[in-house]
């Protein structure tokens, strides 16, 4: 059963549309992961989940129950913000009661619930100390106990880490990775970074103004994007687009920004002349495979363990390629970047994938 509907659910300000009917099935123990552009409406949505803000229309069940109009504090829901915004006077055991204490909870089941929290995030020896007295990291657990001492069915978590420095971030990500691991518990994740996506999620739903474009596995996304517009979107560094033209017959598409140059990607169904985007990841460029472009490298970046080379047709746009074997490279070089049309999604004018 799933745990978690949305049924055509909208959000309006005034006029303004941000939520335009959203769709969504989350079964019991998923994590989830919202990504999208800045102002997508992925907070919008999750504070609609949490309570915080009213649903203009549509319908949000928990366990087949309708929550519309249920109080914030009755969906069995913890929210953990970007702004962990800990209460700096209290201790970071009554940071994490506090919630508790307030609705009432009895003083012996608190101090249990907070301990299990402790050892579960391993902030026990650090229960007498006050917000000041931690790091970045370990503030940020105590953000997360409060919400665990709740024990909420659904956790909704909004850029938990993007106030933390890069280190930092990879080392909660898998503490949250952990987390959930441990708890079992329904996790609904909002973040701007890719790799928290594609590595946390078991679903990612990718959002653009107020829609949902695709909800897939990560790997599903990055392999089988519906649109344009996911395909671009997951994925770093971005696949690259490359315009085409379908030539006579659909089996061969010419690239006028690249010196004319024809390759043998088969466009199913498509109008000889119309216009259709190619994309390649930055990985899938080699020295094998049947298709070719005539490149130029405009810049390089030696990561060490591999190399994104930044290269060009003639002054058209930059093309991105990811190599192992990129130590050699200069720029100014001229090669022949190479790829395997199957590796090539196609996409019709209007950034639909044709298959
Ligand atoms: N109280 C409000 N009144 C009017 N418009 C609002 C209000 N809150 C949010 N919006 C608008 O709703 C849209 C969605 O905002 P939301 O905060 O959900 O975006 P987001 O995807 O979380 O963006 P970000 O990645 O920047 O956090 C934006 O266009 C925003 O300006
Ligand atoms: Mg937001």
């Amino acid at each position: 059963m799933s745990e978690l509907q949305l049924n055509d659910v909208r959000k309006s300000y005034g006029n303004f549309e941000v939520i335009k009917g959203v769709d969504l099935d989350i079964k019991t123990g998923e994590f989830v992961v919202f990504v999208g552009p800045s102002g997508c409406g992925k907070s919008t949505l999750l504070r609609m989940i949490a309570g915080l803000e009213e649903i203009t229309s549509g319908d949000l069940t928990i366990d087949g129950e309708r929550m519309n109009d249920v109080d914030p504090s009755k969906r069995g829901i913890a929210m953990v913000f970007q702004s962990y915004a800990l209460y700096p006077h209290m201790t970071v055991r009554e940071n994490m009661g506090f919630a508790l204490r307030f609705a009432g909870v009895p003083k012996a089941e608190i101090e249990s619930r907070v301990g299990e929290a402790a050892n579960i995030l391993e902030l026990g020896p650090l229960l007498d100390r006050k917000p000041k007295q931690l790091s970045g990291g370990q503030r940020q657990r105590v953000a997360i106990g409060r919400a665990i001492v709740r024990h909420p069915k659904i956790f909704l978590f909004d850029e938990p880490l993007s106030n933390l420095d890069a280190e930092l971030r990879v080392h909660m990500r898998i503490e949250i990775a952990r987390l959930h691991k441990k708890l079992a518990t329904t996790i609904i994740y909002v973040t701007h970074d890719q790799v928290e996506a594609m590595t946390l999620a078991d679903k990612i739903v990718v959002m653009r103004g107020g829609v949902v474009e695709q909800v897939g596995s990560p790997l599903d996304l990055y392999d089988d994007p519906a649109n344009l517009f996911v395909a671009g979107f997951i994925g770093s560094p971005k696949m690259n687009f490359l315009k085409g033209i379908v030539e006579a017959g659909g089996t061969h598409v010419r690239l006028p920004d690249l010196g004319n140059a024809i390759i043998p990607v088969r466009v199913k169904d498509a109008t000889p002349g119309s216009a259709v985007t190619i994309g390649i990841r930055p990985e899938h460029f080699g020295e094998t495979g049947s298709a070719s472009l005539d490149l130029t490298i405009d810049m390089l970046e030696h990561l060490g363990g591999e190399t994104f080379a930044y290269a060009r047709h003639g002054d058209g746009e930059l093309i991105i390629i990811e190599t192992k074997n990129g130590r050699g490279l200069k720029s100014g070089d001229s090669i022949a970047a190479r790829f395997d049309p199957a590796a090539a999604l196609v996409f019709d004018a209007d950034g639909r994938r044709l298959r």
